[in-house]
């Protein structure tokens, strides 16, 4: 009798930003065999169009599948708006019926709003993510009453890419960006991008103690595990062997060092070509 493949967790990101999902993951879930990819050589996704986001992610998924993965998670948020959803509904069932690829938009909007006590929801995001709406749709799904004031935060992800998220500098900005949002009252604030967990402590500091911070590495996690608890089909195709590997579409010194600072312990990328 042949044996049943078995399948690795692929997690994609744009770039570093996703390591930090990963590492959540693993710490919760060590036994899976993983798969990063990270799109390095083209990140930031975050200022690009729609069209250019679903392009490059669709290779990317296209990639993790030929390397093994039966299921993977888009880290990035912004990739996550802009091309899960189409991946989802006219790629997977013509594609790869038996695969499944996930987000981190829904974990994150479901743990908000049981979060919430005024409704009052704030999101700090790239400026692809706040242009697609999908935070503030996907949480007017889950509750129409609940009230979704956004901010696109561009310059906060070079400051966690450059090792200078504890600036004086980052201070300043991400006081600037946090002041809408508190103008409007949010009790609630998601940190929808991959990177901004980083800026957790310095976000906390500056927002005060009235806002629950909601960063997305552990939600992500905990509901990865809950999703393969409902869902034995996929989770009995998963290679429990341990194991995780690391591609990166532009293998710098840079990527071992941020990477390893990101990821809490050192790692070895491999290159890989994407398109
Ligand atoms: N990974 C992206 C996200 O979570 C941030 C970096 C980028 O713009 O590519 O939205």
């Amino acid at each position: 009798m042949t044996q049943a493949r078995k399948y690795s967790i692929g997690v994609f990101d744009s770039g570093f930003g996703g390591l930090a999902i990963l590492k959540d993951i693993h710490a919760r879930m060590p036994d899976y065999s993983y798969v990063y990819l990270g799109d390095t050589a083209r990140t930031p996704y975050g200022s690009r169009s729609s069209e250019v986001v679903y392009q490059f992610t669709l290779q990317a998924i296209e990639k993790l599948f030929s390397q093994g993965c039966g299921l993977i998670i888009i880290a990035c948020n912004t990739a996550s708006a802009e091309a899960l959803r189409k991946i989802q509904q006219e790629y997977l069932p013509t594609h790869y019926p038996d695969r499944r690829v996930l987000g981190v938009i829904i974990p994150a909007a479901e743990e908000a709003i049981h979060l919430t006590r005024n409704g009052r929801i704030g999101v700090l995001a790239t400026e692809g993510t706040v242009r697609s709406e999908t935070f503030s749709k996907e949480l007017k799904k889950l509750n129409p009453k609940v009230q979704v004031f956004q901010q696109a935060a561009p310059l906060l992800v070079p400051f966690v890419e450059e090792g200078a998220h504890r600036s004086e500098a980052a201070q300043l900005v991400v006081a600037s960006y946090l002041r809408p949002l508190l103008k409007h009252r949010i009790d609630t604030l998601i940190l929808g991008c991959t990177h901004y967990g980083h800026l957790e402590s310095l976000i906390k500091k500056e927002i005060g103690p009235g806002v629950r911070v909601l960063s997305e590495g552990k939600v992500v996690a905990k509901k990865l595990e809950n999703y393969l608890a409902r869902h034995p089909e996929i989770e009995k195709t998963l290679k429990c062997t341990g194991g995780l590997t690391f591609y990166t579409t532009d293998l710098t010194e840079k990527f071992k060092t941020v990477g390893s600072a990101l990821f809490g312990r050192p790692l070895t990328p491999k290159s890989i070509t994407l398109g």
